[in-house]
Order: C-alpha cells, then sequence, then structure tokens
C-alpha cells in the first residue's frame, strides 16, 4: 500500500516553480516524478495551479498545489493499493470535484498519478514502458526532433512553432536518433555560414530570424541533405504551427508576422499547405489552424487527411470530450497526447484508446517546460504509437528522454520493433 506521498516545489527548464512528488510504498519501495508545463497552451487544458502571490517567482510558485498534495489529497489516498492506477486517478478526480481539476491543480493530481505508477512498476519489478503497456510494448518510437524553433518558444521572427526532422528511415532508434542529431549539428553549420544566430530556443532547436517559414522548412532540407540522408526517404518533415499563436480571434483570422500579406484566413493557410505538401516531403502537419476554428479543421483534414498525419494538439487538449467530436466530424485524423493537459495517467491513456478504436494516430509529446523526468520515454513505448516529440538534440531536459529511449531499446535487444507506420 501506499505509505508516503510528499510534494515539493522544484524549477522547470524555464525556470518557473513546477511541482516534484515523492511516493514510498509499505514494501519500501520509493519513487518520484516531476510534471512539465506549457507555454502555447489550449483554451480547454487541464489547470496549472499557481499560487499568485507576486512576492514569489512573479505568481508562478506552485506551493499551493504542493499543499494540496501532501495536506488534501495524500491523507485520502494513503493505505491505498497503488497497482489500482485507475481508482487512485478517478478517486484524485473526484476530490478535486471541476471538469478541469482547477481546485486542487492538474499539476498537484498529475504529480501523484505518475509517481504512483512509477513506484508500482518498480515494487512489481518491471520496467515502467511494460507496467503501462503490457508485456508485449516492445516498439520504440520515431524521435521527431523539433530543429528550428518559432513561435511562442522563441523571439525570432518566425511564425509556426516547431520544425522537426522525423527520421522514418531508420532501421532502428539508435540510427534515428544519429540521423537527425547529426542532421542538427549541420544545420547549426548552415545558419553560421549565412551569419544567422545558432541560440536555441524552449525545446532546444535553433531560433534564427528567417527570410520566411518555408525558409525553415528548405533550410531544413538542405541539412538532411548535406548530413548525406535523402530527404522523404531517411528522414521526413513535421511541423507544428501552433496557430493559436498567429491568429487573431482563435477562430478563422490569421495574421503571420513573415508573410508581408498581413491578415489570412483559413483557407489562405489550407492552400499554403496544401502547396508545402506537394512541394516537401511532409508527413506530419499539427494544428495548422486554431483551436475554434473548427470548419478549417474539417476543411483541411478532407483536402490533406489521406496524405499526411493531421495532428489536433490545443485542439483537443488531450480530452476524450473533444477527441471524440473530432473523430464524429473529422477533424483531424491524429490527437497529441499531453499527460499534463488532462491531468492523469489513467484519462491519458483513455484518450490514447479512443485514438486507437477510431483508427485515429496519436503522437506522444513533452512540453516546452520540461524538467529532468523521463516518464514520458516509458510512456510513450508502453502506449505504441510509433513516434514522439521530446525537442531537439540540445538541452539536457530534451536529451534526457532520448537517452531514456536509447536505455528502453538496448533492454529490449532483438525484441525491440521500430516503425512509422
Ligand atoms: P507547449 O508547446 O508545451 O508550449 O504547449 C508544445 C506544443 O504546442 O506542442
Ligand atoms: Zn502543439
Amino acid at each position: 500500500t501506499i505509505s508516503t506521498i510528499q510534494a515539493m516545489e522544484i524549477l522547470d527548464s524555464r525556470g518557473n516553480p513546477t511541482v516534484r512528488v515523492f511516493v514510498e510504498l509499505s514494501d519500501g519501495t520509493a519513487s518520484v516524478a516531476s510534471v512539465p508545463s506549457g507555454a502555447s497552451t489550449g483554451e480547454n487544458e487541464a489547470i496549472e495551479l499557481r499560487d499568485g502571490d507576486m512576492t514569489r517567482y512573479a505568481g508562478k510558485g506552485v506551493l499551493k498545489a504542493v499543499a494540496n498534495v501532501n495536506h488534501k489529497l495524500a491523507p485520502v489516498l494513503l493505505g491505498m493499493d497503488p497497482f489500482k492506477q485507475a481508482l487512485i486517478d478517478h478517486t484524485m478526480i473526484a476530490l478535486d470535484g471541476t471538469v478541469n481539476k482547477s481546485n486542487l491543480g492538474a499539476n498537484a493530481i498529475l504529480g501523484i498519478s505518475m509517481a504512483v505508477a512509477r513506484a508500482a512498476a518498480k515494487s512489481a519489478n518491471t520496467p515502467l514502458y511494460q507496467y503501462l503497456g503490457g508485456t508485449g510494448a516492445r516498439r520504440l518510437v520515431v524521435p521527431c526532433m523539433n530543429i528550428i524553433n518559432g513561435g511562442e518558444h522563441s523571439d525570432n521572427n518566425v511564425d509556426f512553432q516547431e520544425f522537426m526532422a522525423v527520421p522514418l528511415g531508420a532501421p532502428n532508434f539508435r540510427e534515428g536518433l544519429r540521423y537527425v542529431a547529426e542532421t542538427f549539428h549541420v544545420l547549426k553549420g548552415i545558419l553560421k555560414d549565412r551569419g544567422l544566430a545558432t541560440s536555441v530556443g524552449d525545446e532546444g532547436g535553433f531560433a534564427p530570424n528567417l527570410n520566411s517559414n518555408e525558409d525553415a522548412i528548405e533550410t531544413i532540407i538542405q541539412a538532411i541533405e548535406k548530413a548525406g540522408y535523402k530527404p522523404g526517404i531517411d528522414i521526413a518533415i513535421a511541423l507544428d504551427s501552433a496557430a493559436n499563436s498567429f491568429s487573431t480571434d482563435m477562430c478563422n483570422n490569421y495574421d503571420l508576422k513573415w508573410s508581408g500579406t498581413g491578415a489570412m484566413k483559413s483557407n489562405d493557410l489550407i492552400n499554403l499547405a496544401e502547396e508545402w505538401v506537394k512541394k516537401y516531403p511532409i508527413v506530419l502537419w499539427e494544428d495548422p489552424l486554431a483551436e475554434r476554428d473548427l470548419d478549417g479543421f474539417k476543411q483541411f483534414t478532407a483536402r490533406l487527411g489521406d496524405k499526411i498525419e493531421v495532428v489536433g494538439d490545443d485542439l483537443f487538449v488531450t480530452n476524450t470530450q473533444y477527441i471524440s467530436r473530432g473523430i464524429a466530424h473529422k477533424e483531424a485524423n491524429s490527437a497529441l497526447i499531453k499527460l499534463n493537459q488532462i491531468g492523469t495517467v489513467t484519462e491519458s491513456i483513455e484518450a490514447v484508446r479512443m485514438c486507437r478504436d477510431a483508427g485515429w494516430r496519436y503522437f506522444i509529446s513533452h512540453r516546452s517546460g520540461e524538467t529532468e523526468d523521463t516518464f514520458l520515454a516509458d510512456f510513450a513505448v508502453a502506449m505504441d504509437g510509433g513516434h514522439l516529440k521530446s525537442g531537439s538534440a540540445s538541452r539536457s531536459e530534451r536529451v534526457a528522454k532520448y537517452n531514456r529511449l536509447l536505455e528502453i531499446e538496448q533492454q529490449l535487444g532483438e525484441d525491440a520493433l521500430y516503425y512509422w507506420k
């Protein structure tokens, strides 16, 4: 049974406070888990409880969430069976009593949820990826590496948030990671030669001022070739527009900095996307439109959904309520999965299951604010979705997840699988 639950305030990769939870079981097994935090958040995400006390961390302290773990959640959960993950998560959801976990905080609840899962796996002497995914969990994930950062993750002029290199032609995970890490290094040289900045954004990708969003893609393709790989065969491209951040009304009005054309409608963006998908080896496009632009998403998916993976992030916020709407109306064909958007391990697994049942893909993701916690790597293998995004080959909070995946691949040995579709 669970004998100790204790939270503390730590810092994330942006230097903002976040929650860490320590759990101990009566058999002596101990574990910790740390909660990530996003910057370009969807309107319907579960609520990250922050103190609002302006004398500490500009109001971003999480001492209230820590106190909720220690004084409100722990007393109810102590003595419970750590192997009953769904019961524990549903007990916390009921105790919170709101639809978006705004009472006790999704950061408080998720910290416990992750730490309990990890303690149970350890106590059962099972790797976390197999504890959560079953003994059949043996498929590694294609690392979609975000090598150019824009949008709200950097201060450059690039509107689209993420430009990812996708090593779908590699024979295994460690080779895939090498393909894109080498591309990252070659890209640095190309940017340097052009006299551009090689400093990195929040997710470890370069954040130069470029001529256009298209310039970012063309420069990445150049880097792929120069690194000795074939664009589209060895390494493809994935994009996250995070279109909320350049929409003026969260619906079908947009304003791109680089375009010079001023206002754009969703149809203009869809036409542009169609052109790019013809021209470039793009295999996945996340949040191409803003979260309330449901008609835009339907149009986008109708026109491109048979060619690429269309992922809803801010659109669905890992919530089965919105994913089911999306499935019914064909708003996309894939959902991004972020544990802290919904706030428990159990609900994240339910979101994955809903996607799987509908024949959708699902894309496991870190947040722009991360910690050294590698839960995500095990979770991605457990969910068997075939791909994950964890930023670039720089910044240890990003690389920690990739290193854990290397470890899992090594543990699995010949049993390990790796493929895109
Ligand atoms: P966030 O960005 O963690 O800042 O929300 C990640 C994403 O939009 O996919
Ligand atoms: Zn996104």
